[in-house]
């Protein structure tokens, strides 16, 4: 028996629906630049006022005397008392000393970076890897790419989205007279230290 060929796509949309559609998309697109986004995005809470160590996954808190150059590690920004609320990915960063042609053989903050693990497309976490080259974050879901320098994402679906959401929060660290790691209290603001997944101007 001849089967009936399917309806063209779109054709169950009557020139009227379609009109109102397209009305309720311009209505969005001409209130989105107003809506501070930020406000809904679940940046990490805690006690934020006070600077806190780097501390690595043993426990340790990060050296510049010792962490290898061109190496990363996920840590938990900022650390509460609660297992649970630690694995939040809103708390994960890339805690990345660069490589030697970046300038991360110098002993001193420069040498390293902090970003949000949270990618901007879609929120998988990315990660850096150090191989030669690559040297770059990478996130596994959809290819983005991000420069370990700056956080900007170069490749991938994130690099096509608009700023501030082509880069990545960053936290601010220093180093003590002991060589001690240590991050200082972030603003959470696209101008200033980003959003967890919603992103940063780029001022550097
Ligand atoms: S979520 Fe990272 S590239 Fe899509």
């Amino acid at each position: 028996m001849a089967q009936t060929p399917p309806p063209p796509i779109g054709g169950k949309v009557s020139r009227r629906d379609f009109l109102k559609l397209m009305a309720a998309a311009g209505t969005v697109m001409t209130f989105t630049p107003f809506v501070d986004w930020g406000k809904f995005l679940p940046n990490p809470t805690g006690n934020l006022s006070e600077r806190q160590p780097v501390e690595l996954p043993s426990g340790e808190q990060a050296n510049v005397k010792d962490f290898p150059v061109n190496h990363s590690e996920a840590i938990i920004y900022p650390k509460t008392k609660d297992e649970v609320l630690n694995k939040e990915a809103f708390r994960t960063w890339q805690f990345i000393r660069l490589p030697e042609e970046l300038g991360g053989a110098k002993n001193d903050a420069s040498a390293f970076r902090v970003y949000s693990m949270v990618c901007l497309h879609l929120w998988c976490l990315w990660k850096y890897f150090p191989d030669t080259g690559r040297k770059r974050g990478e996130c596994p879901c959809h290819g983005s790419m991000y420069d370990p320098m700056t956080g900007k994402a170069f490749a991938g679906p994130a690099s096509l989205q608009g700023p501030p959401s082509n880069v990545l929060p960053r936290l601010d660290v220093e180093v003590d007279k002991d060589g001690k790691v240590w991050i200082l209290p972030p603003t959470w603001s696209p101008d200033k230290n980003g959003i967890v997944g919603y992103g940063r101007f780029l001022n550097v």
